[in-house]
């Protein structure tokens, strides 16, 4: 089953008085399952496609069906609903709350959800704990290196357990060692947890691990490869 299908999709950028092409007649589809990579240049147009498929950017043409929902026809309200039961969002940039801890920052989403405290600590707590940081619970994103406040940031995006994990550049603010160990981790989520994720790169490393890898360059798609892993 297709749990992702994109058609036709372009998204334009107003800039003063010109246009910028940032995806042009993108059609894609993506399985329930599958660990997507999209590669290409800077500018290429990677993170608006992610944006584009997690409802955080409209698209000017084309439609996006996830489980069968059409959420370009959505409303803001709707976006944001679907967003909070569908999509896990990882950033280059973590953006953790500097001030909480590593258990405060998963709990945000379960907070907006209206979980009780209890639940919120005992699933925060057993996220990180997956993800590595069972000693770290405690610790304020000050306090960590780049890997764990990715690992953080990982654990806050699983937490409503979403299906689909969208990440952009998870590994650019990372060593390479590091980086592995984050690629490593969305690979065992992928197998063991069958989440579908679509990861946003210049890291061709990643790439060796995707069932399916999406070149992109100047906002097309310039080729589609399946791998057998
Ligand atoms: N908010 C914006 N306003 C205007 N143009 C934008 C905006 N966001 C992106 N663009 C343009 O859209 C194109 C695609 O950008 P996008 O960020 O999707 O590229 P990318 O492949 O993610 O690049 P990178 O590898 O550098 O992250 C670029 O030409 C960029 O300049
Ligand atoms: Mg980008």
């Amino acid at each position: 089953m297709n749990e992702i299908l994109i058609q036709n999709v372009t998204k334009i950028y107003p800039m003063g008085e010109s246009k910028v092409y940032a995806l042009r007649d993108i059609s894609l589809s993506i399985k329930q399952g599958e660990f997507v990579c999209l590669l290409g240049p800077s500018g290429s147009g990677k993170s608006t496609l992610l944006y584009v498929i997690g409802g955080l950017e409209e698209a000017n043409e084309g439609r996006v069906d996830i489980f069968g929902e059409r959420i370009t026809d959505y409303d803001q309200n709707q976006l944001s609903l679907f967003r909070r039961n569908y999509i896990g969002f990882v950033f280059q940039s973590f953006n953790l709350f500097t001030r909480h801890t590593a258990s405060e920052n998963v709990q945000i989403p379960l907070f907006f959800a209206r979980r009780d405290k209890r639940t919120r600590k005992e699933q925060a707590d057993g996220l990180l704990e997956l993800v590595g940081l069972k000693d770290r619970i405690l610790h304020k994103p000050g306090e960590l290196s780049g890997g764990q406040q990715q690992r953080v940031s990982i654990a806050r995006a699983l937490v409503s357990d979403p299906p689909l994990i969208l990440a952009d550049e998870p590994t650019g603010n990372l060593d390479s060692k590091t980086g592995k160990e984050i690629i490593e981790l969305f690979v065992n989520l992928n197998k063991d947890n069958g989440k579908t994720i679509i990861i946003a790169t210049h890291d061709k490393a990643v790439a060796q691990f995707a069932h399916k890898i999406v070149y992109l360059r100047d906002g097309c798609i310039q080729n589609v490869e399946e791998n057998k892993i």
